[in-house]
Order: structure tokens, then C-alpha cells, then sequence
């Protein structure tokens, strides 16, 4: 049986721009390379997991400009639910200013618009919503208030609860919310606020699993950009080696990493088969360019694996 997901994060519409390097403070850099993308971190794990077999439906609030408009149709046609989203009168949705340098490396500047005014208690007045859903997947680009509101709902109802520290806060995260998270999927930055151990090689990434693990998350899964991402298997460290591809654009691969891990886990997948699938997914978007525009066919991730 298909569980359900309920995704919970930031839409964001990307002006993205590519040049040979990304401008140093105070240089100018001139590029004719210019494209708009749906994204966001919430968005792009959201149509992940619906292109990649998951059955999915968003909670954020967008405002009644035309990108919110733009993000809810765009969000729709890949099959996410936006019935129970909040639009707010006046408010704007989230802009993303990427910047993408020849190596494929990018520098993203994001206001969150109206998604910034998500706020526990319309959490709590959308309870119900949780309801007919079997897994959370949340981002740190809503209010923190608000999510960590939404994992307390979440786990009162039993569902599994997959987040992803993005951007992680600076003063970490309560005890009493990471007892509550079943996965977390930080990367190498995002470990070292949570945890304060530089992760520079697979012995300090391992310590940091288990640092993780003692504040109470009990399965962190590390992303190690080109090398791949490590977790903890039956005791021991588990590391998923990462596909041999000549990435063009590394927006959102860790998006559709966890939108995939997130769909797969959703159709009662085993935790290895799980980051096979995710990575997999991850690693065939960075050939194309964009955040959700870059999210491939389930078909293509099979022929892959
Ligand atoms: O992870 C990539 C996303 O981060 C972009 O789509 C952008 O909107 C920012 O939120």
C-alpha cells in the first residue's frame, strides 16, 4: 500500500543565471544566460516525490501575486495537492536569486515572501489536514516555530518524520523535536551547525552520525556532495557511493535526493533501496539544468539503476 506524504517547506519561484564563475563582492560579471524555474526546497522535494511515485499534498502560504499563482499551477501539474495551501492576501511568494558557475556550483540568495509568515497557529488550526497522511517531510525554510509545531502534530499521529536541517538554525534543534524526527538528512555545512564537528573525511562524518544520533535523531543520513551519502545501518556506517555523471547544475540535487528517498520509503521500500533510488535520482538531475525542471521520469531512474 501507498502511504501518504504530507510536504511542508518554502515554494519559491528561481531567477537563476549562469556564468563561467560566480561574481566576487563588489565585481560585475555580465552573462546572457538566464532562465526562471519553480523551485524552493519544500517545492522541489514535493514534485519529487509525486513525479517519483508518491502520493503528495503541500502546506505552506503563498500570497496572491502572479508567481504564487504561476508556483501553485506549476506544483499541480506535477501532481502535488495544493488544496489545503494558504494564500495570503497581498503577500508575495518566495524569490530565489541563483547563480551557477561553470563547475556547476551554486550561490543562492532567497527571500521567503509570504512563506515566512507561516506560523504555528495556522499549523494548528490545519491539523486536521495530517490526518489522512502517513509521513511528514519538512525544511527549515518555514517560521522554525511553525515546523517544529508541525512534527509535534505529526508524531501525535503517528507519522514518520523525514526533515531536512535546511538552513539549518544556528542554535540547533530542541531535544525534545529531534526525538521526534525519524530522518534526517543534513549536509556537510548544515552538520557542522547541528553538531560542531567539521565533517573533512569519512571519519568525521561517522563521528558526526553519532553525534546526531545522541541528540536524538535516529537515522541521520549525511550528504557528501560528489562522494555520496552516509548513514547508520544496523549499528554500523552504511556509505552509498555516488553515481559517476558530469554534473551542468547542482540546484536542488538534494531536494530530489530526499523528494525521491521520500517517495520510495512512502512505497514500502528498505532503507538501502531507499538511498539507491534517491541517489540515483540526484544524480541524473545535475545533467540537466534547474531546481524542478531537472527532476527525471521514475522511468529514467529505473533504466539508471
Ligand atoms: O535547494 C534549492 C532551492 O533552494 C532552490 O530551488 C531555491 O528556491 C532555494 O530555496
Amino acid at each position: 500500500m501507498k502511504n501518504k506524504i504530507l510536504c511542508m517547506g518554502c515554494i519559491n519561484i528561481d531567477l537563476v543565471m549562469y556564468a563561467s564563475r560566480i561574481p566576487r563582492p563588489g565585481e560585475t560579471i555580465e552573462t546572457d544566460n538566464f532562465q526562471t524555474f519553480p523551485g524552493g526546497k519544500g517545492g522541489n522535494q514535493s514534485v519529487a516525490a509525486s513525479i517519483l511515485g508518491g502520493d503528495v499534498k503541500f502546506f505552506t502560504k503563498l500570497g496572491t501575486d502572479d508567481y504564487s499563482k504561476q508556483l501553485t499551477i506549476a506544483q499541480k501539474k506535477c501532481g502535488v495537492s495544493m488544496d489545503d495551501v494558504l494564500y495570503l492576501d497581498g503577500a508575495t511568494a518566495g524569490i530565489a536569486m541563483i547563480m551557477v558557475d561553470e563547475n556547476a556550483q551554486n550561490s543562492i540568495l532567497y527571500t521567503p515572501g509570504a512563506n515566512r509568515m507561516l506560523t504555528p497557529d495556522d499549523v494548528r488550526a490545519s491539523s486536521h489536514i495530517f490526518d489522512d497522511c502517513d509521513i511528514l517531510e519538512i525544511t527549515m525554510e518555514s517560521p522554525k516555530e511553525a515546523v517544529y509545531e508541525a512534527i509535534k502534530i505529526a508524531k501525535s499521529k503517528n507519522m514518520i518524520v523525514i526533515m531536512d536541517p535546511a538552513p539549518a538554525p544556528k542554535e540547533g534543534i530542541p531535544a525534545e523535536i529531534a526525538e521526534l524526527v525519524d530522518f534526517i538528512k543534513p549536509n556537510e555545512t548544515e552538520t557542522e551547525i547541528l553538531t560542531g564537528i567539521a565533517v573533512t573525511d569519512e571519519i568525521s562524518a561517522w563521528k558526526s552520525l553519532k553525534a546526531l544520533q545522541a541528540k536524538g535523531f535516529r537515522t541521520p543520513i549525511i550528504s557528501l556532495g560528489g562522494k555520496g551519502a552516509l548513514t547508520v545501518l544496523d549499528g554500523e556506517a552504511y556509505l552509498e557511493r555516488p553515481l559517476n555523471v558530469k554534473p551542468i547544475d547542482t540546484t536542488a540535487a538534494g531536494d530530489i535526493f530526499l523528494g525521491a528517498f521520500t517517495s520510495a520509503l512512502s512505497n514500502g521500500k528498505s532503507l538501502k533501496e531507499c538511498l539507491k533510488f534517491a541517489k540515483t535520482a540526484a544524480a541524473i538531475s545535475t545533467m540537466k539544468k534547474g531546481a524542478q525542471s531537472s527532476i527525471p521520469s521514475i522511468q529514467a531512474v529505473e533504466a539508471f539503476l
